[in-house]
C-alpha cells in the first residue's frame, strides 16, 4: 500500500480499513508520510466523509500516537468538552463543582484561537496560575484536590497536534470525522469513565446551524460509546454570548459570581445541565433531577468555590492578588426596542481586536480587556441605555461601533432563546 493509493481510494469515495488508517497515522506522526500527502488525504476526507468504523479507527490510531493518563482506583474520572463559544466559562465552574460532588476531573483544555475564548487564557488572568503542568503534577493535583485544568503536554496525542496544524492551513477543519477524531482522541487519552460534550450552535459557534451541531454531537457520542466511555452531548445555544462577560479577567470574575451561587441564569443553567449528565453517566445519581439538586447544593453552599480556590493554589495562582480589569467605556442603544439578534462572532472578534484573544497561535493576550453584554436577546432597551461596557485602557471608537452594530435592536420582543437546543445520548 502507498499513501497515493489510499488518497485515491478516499478521493473516489471508498472506505479505508483499520490497517490503512493505522499506516497513514503512524507514517504521518513519524514523518515518513509528508504533509502534502496528509493534506490531500484530509481534503479527500473533507469531501467524502467517513463511515463510523473509519472514524473510530482514526480516533483509536490518533490516541495510540501518544501516552494515556493512568489513575489509581478511586472515584469515577469524568470530563466535559466544549466545541467553543463566546463567553463560554462553563469549564471554570464545572470542574470544581463536579469535584465537590466527589468525582475526579482531569480537564485538559486549550487556548483561544479566533473568536471563541480559551479556558487556559481565562485562568492565566490569575497571577501565577500555571497551565503547563506535567502529567505527574496533573495526576497529583487530581488526587489531592479532585480537579485540575491545564494544557496538553507534548506527548498527549502528538498525531492530533500535527494534523490539526495542517488542517488549520488547508481549510480542512470543518469535517465531522476529522473533528470527531481530533476531539475524542484527546479526551480518551485522559482515560475517562464518562464524558459530556457541549456542542455549541449559532452565530458564535463553529457549527452555525442546529442540523450541523446535532450531526457533530451524534458523531462524537457514537465515537465515545464505541470506545467504551459513557458519552452524552448537549447542543447548547451560542446565538449570543453565554453569561454577560467576554474576555479573560472579566470572565473569571463572572465565574467567581457563579461559584458564589450568583451570576447569570444561562451560565448556571447550562453548567448544571452538563454536570447532571456526568453525575448520571458516572452513576453518582439515579436521574437528572437528583443530580441537579446535588449540584445546586454544592454551588450554593460554597463547596464548589472552596475546591476552585484549592485548585488555584495547587496550580500556583494567587486569587487575592486580584485580576486586573481595564477601564470601562459604555456603548449605548441608538434606539428603543427589543434586542432581536446578535452577531456573536463579531463580538468575539471585537475581544480579539481589543487584544484579549489571538488571531494566530503565539500571539500574546491582554487579560484585562473585554466586553460586558448588558442587554441580551429579548430584553427591552430604551434609546441611550447601556447595551454593553467595553473594557480597554485606550479609546477604541471603531470597536465601540462594531459592538453596537453586533447587537441588533428590533421592534418586537420575539422568542427567548432556549439554552439547551437538543440532548444526544
Ligand atoms: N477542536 C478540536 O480539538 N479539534 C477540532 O478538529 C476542532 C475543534
Amino acid at each position: 500500500m502507498t499513501p497515493a493509493e489510499l488518497i485515491a481510494r478516499k478521493r473516489d469515495g471508498h472506505s479505508l480499513s483499520r490497517d490503512e488508517i493505522a499506516f497513514v497515522i503512524r507514517g504521518f506522526t513519524d514523518g515518513s508520510i509528508p504533509e502534502y500527502q496528509m493534506s490531500a488525504l484530509a481534503m479527500a476526507i473533507f469531501f467524502q466523509g467517513m463511515e463510523d468504523e473509519e472514524t473510530a479507527a482514526l480516533t483509536q490510531e490518533m490516541l495510540l500516537s501518544g501516552v494515556r493518563l493512568e489513575w489509581p482506583a478511586g472515584p469515577p474520572i469524568v470530563d466535559k468538552h466544549s466545541t467553543g463559544g463566546v463567553g463560554d466559562k462553563v469549564s471554570l465552574v464545572l470542574a470544581p463543582l463536579l469535584a465537590s460532588c466527589g468525582l475526579r476531573v482531569p480537564m485538559i483544555s486549550g487556548r483561544g484561537l479566533g473568536p471563541t475564548g480559551g479556558t487556559l487564557d481565562k485562568l492565566e488572568a490569575i497571577p501565577g496560575f500555571r497551565t503547563d503542568l506535567s502529567i505527574s503534577e496533573m495526576q497529583d493535583i487530581v488526587e489531592r484536590v479532585g480537579c485540575v485544568i491545564t494544557g496538553a503536554t507534548e506527548n498527549l496525542v502528538p498525531a492530533d497536534r500535527k494534523l490539526y496544524g495542517l488542517r488549520d492551513v488547508t481549510a480542512t477543519v470543518p469535517s465531522i470525522p476529522l473533528i470527531t477524531a481530533s476531539i475524542m482522541s484527546k479526551k480518551l487519552a485522559e482515560s475517562l469513565n464518562a464524558l459530556v460534550l457541549d456542542v455549541k450552535c449559532g452565530s458564535g459557534a463553529f457549527m452555525k446551524t442546529r442540523d450541523q451541531a446535532v450531526e457533530l454531537a451524534n458523531s462524537l457520542v457514537r465515537a465515545g460509546q464505541r470506545m467504551g466511555v459513557r458519552t452524552t452531548a448537549l447542543v447548547t445555544d451560542m446565538n449570543q454570548p453565554l453569561g454577560r462577560m467576554c474576555g479573560n479577567a472579566v470572565e473569571l470574575d463572572e465565574t467567581l459570581d457563579c461559584l458564589a451561587g450568583e451570576g447569570p441564569d444561562d451560565l448556571r443553567y447550562v453548567t448544571l445541565a452538563l454536570g447532571a449528565e456526568l453525575l448520571v453517566s458516572a452513576e453518582r445519581c439515579t436521574d437528572q433531577a437528583a443530580a441537579e439538586s446535588l449540584l445546586t447544593d454544592r454551588l450554593d453552599s460554597g463547596a464548589a468555590r472552596e475546591v476552585f480556590e484549592q485548585m488555584v493554589v495547587a496550580q500556583g495562582g494567587d486569587l487575592k492578588a486580584g485580576c486586573q480589569v481595564a477601564g470601562e467605556q459604555v456603548v449605548v442603544a441608538e434606539r428603543s426596542g427589543f434586542v432581536a439578534k446578535m452577531d456573536t462572532e463579531a463580538l468575539g472578534m471585537a475581544v480579539i481586536d481589543l487584544g484579549g484573544g489571538r488571531r494566530r497561535m503565539g500571539d500574546s493576550v491582554d487579560h484585562s480587556v473585554g466586553i460586558d453584554i448588558r442587554a441580551k436577546i429579548g430584553d427591552e432597551v430604551s434609546a441611550g441605555e447601556p447595551l454593553a461596557r467595553v473594557f480597554a485602557d485606550r479609546k477604541v471608537p471603531a470597536i465601540m461601533s462594531r459592538v453596537s452594530g453586533a447587537i441588533r435592536i428590533g421592534d418586537s420582543q420575539g422568542e427567548w432563546p432556549e439554552f439547551i437546543v437538543e440532548r444526544v445520548r
